[in-house]
């Protein structure tokens, strides 16, 4: 149902347009949503301590309620507001990498709402790293609420049309700066345990926290499962089936695309591995470079699939180091039977 005539602005990240950012800010504090960029995908921004906004942000979304929302946060002052304790080990990661994809789960202030954080007494707080976010998050003067500003189990998006193709009519306005640079989300970290806990691997690898404040704790254990509500959902599916495949030998590629092209239309996106035969109509897609590259080309790369009416997509897996954590999350989840 299309409530806004949803208008999309351009802006040069590296000189954000004041007079946009003011119109998105007051659109903010007026209750409306816009989606705005951040160094890791789209967000969908909404005043994140008014009911009415995290509201609409879940209906947007078509989003279960009980899958909390990450607040995003300029300063001092606004993560004082909705953290009501911050340990020592959680200041230190936030010194060593705020702004930056990292996520922070710390204890709640009564002065966010439950509808942000499903009921929880923990709320999930990060520093965007990116200028016109922080630009806006200044300006409203008040923390964002912003999930990845796609229908609820898509493909998150790395570019405003990706915004535009899920959710036009449902925002009032997109910032539009080009695609996002790492295309992952953030890593959310569990600080409310010790040692703290990944509860989704993300943007920023856990080698790097390690390497600030030591082991993490184990996970994902069945407990902090239940902490992540959010993670028993289906994910980041495009229309078509996912299938992962099992390794990267050639032979393993070309027998999976032949089992399922004698029923289906087959796309393949693939990183490392060069496909030595593949039969004609076969959609490619190749991200190759390093896994920095296909973490920011995946999403991409399965909404151009299904826009072309494949009806299975094979996709390449990557090694489970540093930023292939992520990647192999996010295709493990797309590739996964919807839950009943
Ligand atoms: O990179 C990102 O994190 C992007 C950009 C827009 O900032 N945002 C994003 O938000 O990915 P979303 O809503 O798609 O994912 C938020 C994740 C979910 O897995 C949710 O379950 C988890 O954070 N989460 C939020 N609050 C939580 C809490 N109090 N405890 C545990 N997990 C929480
Ligand atoms: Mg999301």
């Amino acid at each position: 149902m299309a409530e806004y005539n949803t208008r999309v602005i351009i802006i040069d990240p590296m000189l954000p347009d004041h007079t946009a950012i003011r119109e998105a800010a007051t659109l903010i504090r007026s209750g409306k949503l816009v989606a705005f960029p951040t160094e890791t995908v789209y967000g969908l921004g909404g005043d994140g301590l008014n009911p009415t906004s995290l509201r609409r942000i879940y209906t947007a979304k078509g989003r279960p309620a009980d899958n909390p929302l990450i607040l995003h946060v300029a300063n001092q002052a606004q993560l004082a507001s909705v953290a009501a304790e911050v340990s020592d080990i959680a200041r230190t990661l936030m010194r060593a990498f705020w702004p930056g994809p990292l996520t922070l789960i710390l204890p709640k202030t009564t002065q966010v709402p439950d509808l942000a954080t499903g009921g929880l007494a923990t709320v999930a707080v990060r520093m965007p790293d990116h200028p016109v976010a922080l630009a806006l998050i200044q300006q409203a003067g008040t923390p964002l609420a912003a999930p990845s500003a796609n229908r609820s189990g898509r493909p998150s998006p790395t570019t405003a049309q990706h915004v535009l193709d899920d959710l036009d009519g449902a925002l009032a306005l997109v910032l539009d700066t080009g695609p996002t640079a790492i295309g992952v989300e953030s890593t959310v970290l569990d600080t409310t345990c010790t040692p703290p806990v990944i509860l989704r691997p993300g943007g920023l690898s856990q080698t790097t926290i390690e390497a600030v404040i030591g082991p993490l704790g184990k996970s994902p254990d069945a407990a902090s499962q239940r902490r992540s509500p959010g993670m028993r959902y289906r994910h980041y599916s495009p229309k078509a089936r996912v299938l992962l495949l099992a390794d990267t030998r050639p032979e393993t590629l070309q027998r999976t695309v032949a089992a399922a092209r004698s029923h289906h239309r087959v796309g393949c996106v693939l990183h490392q591995l060069v496909p030595v035969e593949v039969p004609s109509g076969v959609m490619i897609k190749r991200i190759g470079g390093s896994v920095s590259d296909y973490a920011h080309g995946l999403f991409a790369a399965l909404r151009d699939l299904d826009a072309l009416g494949v009806e299975v997509i094979i996709v390449e897996g990557v090694a489970e180091e540093g930023l292939g954590a992520a990647v192999m999350d996010r295709l493990r989840r797309a590739a996964s039977p919807l839950e009943a």
